[in-house]
């Protein structure tokens, strides 16, 4: 089971109300998520969806190094996940389930009860971080699960 422990070397945390320079750091994150979108979008995109009270993300670091982010959109009242992304030279040490982690306790602490993720059947690291942190899985389609968690 991927968990992630902090060392002596390696210490990981988690932003959420991003400063300018998470922002950077986000954007270099996005651009090696999404190859083939341009680096002036992704920034514009960022900028815009922070002013937007109903987006929130997540940044991920180790030590000072980004590595992982997510975020999220506010639909029906609920917190519906739209994206969580890990490095992949940093996948399978329990980054992803850390920040999922973070996703519900900062959910719970903005008032909401409910946090959604649609998830491609055949993701199966995305559907085991679910899992393991809790999320009921039901089908949605004949590709996807609809991922739930009250909290
Ligand atoms: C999904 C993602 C964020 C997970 O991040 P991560 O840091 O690797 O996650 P963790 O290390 O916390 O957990 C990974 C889990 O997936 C499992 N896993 C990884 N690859 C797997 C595979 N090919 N088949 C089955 N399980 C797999 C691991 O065993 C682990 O589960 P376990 O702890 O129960 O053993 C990462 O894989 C990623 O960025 N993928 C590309 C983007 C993506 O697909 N995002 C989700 C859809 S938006």
């Amino acid at each position: 089971m991927a968990e992630w422990k902090d060392t002596d070397k390696e210490k990981l945390t988690i932003t959420t109300d991003l400063t300018g320079c998470d922002l950077v750091d986000l954007a270099y994150l996005r651009a090696k998520d999404l190859p083939n979108e341009r680096l002036a979008n992704i920034v514009d995109w960022l900028v815009s969806e922070r002013t937007n009270s109903e987006t929130f993300f997540w940044l991920a670091r180790i030590n000072n190094e980004p590595v992982g982010y997510a975020y999220a959109e506010e639909e029906s009242g609920a917190v519906e996940s739209k994206k969580i992304y890990v490095l992949p030279e940093r996948r399978n040490k329990g980054i992803g389930k850390e920040i999922k982690k973070a996703q519900i306790k900062s959910a719970g602490q903005k008032g909401y009860h409910k946090i959604t993720t649609l998830i491609p059947a055949e993701n199966d690291a995305s559907l085991s971080v679910s899992r393991a942190c809790g999320f009921m899985l039901s089908s949605f389609g004949s590709n996807h699960y609809n991922a739930v968690l009250y909290v």
